[in-house]
């Protein structure tokens, strides 16, 4: 066991707490991985589609049955990760945290199994079942990551530990796009080696998770062990003396036994959930529809006209800038705050989107916009990863307490993929309809996204649990004073700093605090 102790942001990051998250962002690391592993081989394995109807029917197959049994190979992912992560809850709340990401293993091992072996059975609905199989990894693992880290990170390090998440998973699709390439596993020989190296972290996370405490959280709150939790604590902390955790964890169960286990109908239904369930949609809704998907879709014919050598290493310089910039993100975001990263990632998201549009429609009459264009998608993307990236999957465990957070993250993640297969489905046709003009759609979205956030979204970095919900009871009950007495309302805003909204009052009461 690793004993090692590191300084970070002034916080004392034990051995323990380091392998755990880790481990855990290993999952992450295959979920960015199989989203990227998919580009590359098209090509490829399209041909082999091609081969395998031959030889089955003794005809070539007929061009409009191969969009379609591509296009399945690639959305089925997302159907997978849409249904499973919707048991997120249920799973982890009846198997524990730890024992929830062990167990998913073997949907990896699976999934990798039949997409690895597909071409040595010449079956190509292997690899439509092992991606539909390794979707639904994904979809657990995508809600049991961030709910693992964000329970066992301090609260000064949840927002920094918590951006580990997209970080694995950006690492995860460069090194699916590096892999890709066609002089290392993107060969005709060589792709089912390149998608059944999915299995890897998998046995490395297996091998890894016995050493990991399970979440204390989950242990203290959950199943009321005290005495397990206190030695995770330990564990995690490094230190004999663990009270002051233990304390706020325990206000957050007296709470919780009088607020009780919240399913995902009772968080439609209840007032008390209704806006921080509007938060926690609306977050995911801006990471997916800011059309980072649709941007690198399209970065390799942009990269083309901008007369770039090889588009293939262009695209890779996109998801190094991706990486990069996720880094950059980890080191603001306990600094700058959640709400201020997700905003500023937002506006240049926004801008870098109009340049791209104008770049792109001047790009016949003036050469030179080409680079304009390669540059305003690679600030696009690096934009992405300060906020609208890595923000909202650890926001959504931030805003809820222990008794509603399982459903809320499981509502966050269905959103998530559902607007994630919407745009995979959708964007081609959208795309042939509009033209270059279809980031302008992007830009109006990221308009709107970023109003609601300047307007809605509190401020989370430095809270507890505990508090983040308080807030929102207390700003419930002033938006019902504020609906029985209009004046008041007024005065707020009268007598409140003018740039800020008045919704935003009550949690920079909080702010003093810290
Ligand atoms: C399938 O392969 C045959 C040759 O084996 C080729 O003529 C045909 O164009 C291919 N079909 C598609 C849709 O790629």
């Amino acid at each position: 066991m690793p004993t090692g102790f590191q300084q970070l942001g002034g916080e004392i990051v034990s051995g323990t707490l380091a392998l755990s998250v880790f481990t855990a962002v290993l999952g992450s690391l295959e979920f960015g991985y199989n989203i990227g592993v998919i580009n590359a081989p098209q090509k490829i394995i399209e041909a082999e589609y091609n081969a395998t109807w031959l030889h089955r029917y003794g005809e070539p197959i007929p061009s409009g049955t191969l969009t379609s049994l591509w296009s399945l190979s690639v959305a089925i992912f997302s159907i997978g990760g849409m249904l499973s992560s919707f048991c997120v809850g249920f799973v982890s709340e009846w198997l524990g945290r730890r024992k929830a990401m062990l167990i998913n293993n073997l949907l990896a091992f699976i999934g990798g199994s039949l997409m690895g072996l597909s071409k040595l059975c010449m079956s190509f609905e292997m690899l439509i079942l092992g991606r539909f199989v390794i979707g639904a990894y994904c979809g657990l693992a995508s809600g049991l990551t961030p709910m693992y880290v964000g329970e066992i990170a301090p609260t000064s390090l949840r927002g920094a530990l918590g951006t580990l998440h997209q970080l694995a998973i950006v690492v995860g699709i460069l090194i699916a796009q590096i892999l890709g390439l066609e002089s290392l596993l993107g060969s005709e020989e060589l792709w089912p080696v390149l998608l059944g190296m999915t299995v890897v972290p998998t046995v490395l996370q297996m091998s890894l998770l016995p050493f990991c405490p399970e979440s204390p959280r989950f242990l203290y709150i959950v199943r009321c062990q005290e005495h397990h939790a206190k030695r995770g604590l330990r564990r995690l902390t490094g230190r004999q003396e663990v009270g002051d955790m233990l304390a706020e964890m325990k206000e957050e169960k007296r709470r919780m036994d009088m607020e009780r286990k919240v399913s995902i109908l009772e968080l439609f239904r209840s007032q008390v959930y209704r806006q921080p369930m509007i938060i926690s949609i609306m977050l995911q809704l801006s990471q997916q529809l800011s059309g980072v998907n649709a941007i690198f879709y399209y970065s390799t014919s942009i990269f083309m006209k901008a007369g770039v050598q090889s588009p293939v290493y262009a695209t890779i310089g996109a998801g190094v800038v991706n990486c990069a910039f996720t880094v950059v993100s980890l080191f603001l975001v306990e600094r700058m705050g959640r709400r201020t990263l997700h905003m500023l990632g937002l506006a240049g998201m926004c801008i870098c989107a109009i340049v791209m549009t104008v770049a792109l429609a001047l790009l016949d009459s003036v050469p030179a916009m080409s680079y304009v264009s390669m540059l305003a998608i690679y600030s696009f993307v690096a934009f992405f990863e300060v906020g609208p990236g890595p923000i909202p999957w650890f926001f959504v465990a931030e805003l809820f307490s222990q008794g509603p957070r399982p459903s809320a993250m499981a509502v966050a993640g269905c959103s998530n993929w559902t607007a994630n297969f919407i745009i995979g489905m959708g964007f081609q046709y959208v795309a042939d309809l509009c033209g270059p003009y279809v980031f302008l759609i992007f830009a109006a979205l990221l308009l709107f996204f970023l109003i609601f956030t300047f307007f809605r979204v509190p401020e989370t970095r430095g809270k507890t649990f505990d508090q983040i919900a308080g807030n929102f009871a207390r700003v419930r009950d002033m938006d019902m004073d504020m609906a029985m007495d209009m004046n008041m309302d007024m005065d707020i805003d009268m007598d409140g700093d003018m740039d800020k909204p008045s919704t935003e009052l009550a949690y920079l009461g909080e702010e003093s605090v810290n």
